[in-house]
């Protein structure tokens, strides 16, 4: 990251003042409300059994940030949140919101993190969890899915997929994937690619990836985000058994967040480390040298990196 050149970032130490607007307009479901008509402070307080000055400051300041619009003292959506804030629409962000309304709690204890080194988790909530990583993930999955050499394969695990948001951009490609994740999670996704239409061609393995069979023997096995929850040795023992659950030449893609060799940028991987901190008792994010040299010691040839946006895909075929 470049040095600071002014006091932008320490001005944003006051971020988490819309951060916390938006969240609390999430919780009270405001964009929902709010969506094709406009309100009154008034009728949107009634209706919530909120104070009307405080429901007045809030949807104030959500027009100063421009996620509403107010004219003659009603509010409706500005098309932004029309977008994403909406249940219901294609780009729906708002589980993923609950998620770090979740965050909110844990992030509050990071003094005593850094003090003891010990994840500090006050809330959870594992539906907006699963539920936000969906949101998330339908953002990317075409171009992630699409950048991925998948000649000859036909069968993939998606490891610890959480919502299948990854399994279905397989399966929409006619590959069959097995969803591998734990019994509470599957019980979400499952609802999920039913909707899709695209139950017949994604199978639920229920486990746990660190005791359990992962059965096999793969074509591709995609794993997205796990590594990060993880230390050092787990990786590489997960590794390994992935591994061993490919078919010979198949091959593995990790995707995690993007950190360079220096561990100090691009900011959003640097900043998901410290939620690893807060979140996890030994995780953090990782380099591409780091999992790639993971790959060499777990049995992994032809080791390629890939960057895409703000994650990075690193993937090697089983020697
Ligand atoms: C950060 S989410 C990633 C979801 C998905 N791969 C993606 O990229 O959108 C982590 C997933 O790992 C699953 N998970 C965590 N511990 C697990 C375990 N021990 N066995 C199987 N799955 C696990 C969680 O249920 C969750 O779905």
């Amino acid at each position: 990251m470049k040095a600071l050149k002014d006091i932008s970032w320490l001005r944003k130490t006051a971020s988490f003042f819309p951060s916390r607007i938006i969240l609390t307009a999430n919780n009270y479901r405001l964009f929902d409300v709010l969506e094709g008509r406009g309100r009154t402070a008034g009728a949107l307080a009634k209706a919530a059994s909120a104070d009307t000055r405080g429901m007045e400051l809030l949807l104030n300041s959500l027009v100063a940030i421009g996620l509403l619009e107010k004219e003659e003292g009603k509010y409706r959506n500005a098309p932004v949140a029309s977008r994403y804030l909406v249940k219901g629409k294609p780009d729906y962000q708002g589980d993923i919101l609950r998620h770090y309304d979740i965050l909110w709690d844990n992030w509050s204890c990071l003094d005593l993190a850094v003090k003891t080194g010990r994840p500090q988790r006050k809330s959870g909530d594992h539906e907006s969890f699963i539920l936000g990583m969906h949101n998330l993930a339908l953002q990317r999955v075409n171009k992630v899915v699409g950048s991925l050499d998948l000649k000859g394969v036909k069968t993939v695990l998606d490891l610890g997929g959480g919502p299948g948001t990854y399994s279905m951009g397989f399966a929409r490609r006619k590959i069959a994937a097995t969803l591998f994740d734990l019994p509470e999670t599957l019980k979400i996704s499952k609802k999920l690619i039913e909707d899709s239409g695209l139950g017949d061609r994604v199978r639920l393995l229920p486990g746990d990836f660190m005791k359990d069979d992962l059965g096999g023997p793969y074509d591709m096995i995609f794993i997205s985000q796990i590594l990060h929850a993880y230390g050092a040795k787990q990786c590489v023992s997960m590794l390994g058994k992935c591994r061993a659950s490919l078919r010979e030449g198949g091959r593995i893609v990790i995707q995690e967040f993007h950190l360079d060799e220096t561990k100090t940028g691009p900011v959003q991987g640097a900043l998901f480390a410290v939620n690893m901190l807060v979140n996890t008792p030994e995780g953090r994010t990782y380099t591409p040298a780091e999992m790639t040299s993971w790959l060499k010691k777990s049995g992994f040839e032809d080791r390629e990196t890939k960057v895409i946006d703000e994650t990075v895909l690193i993937s090697g075929r089983k020697k």
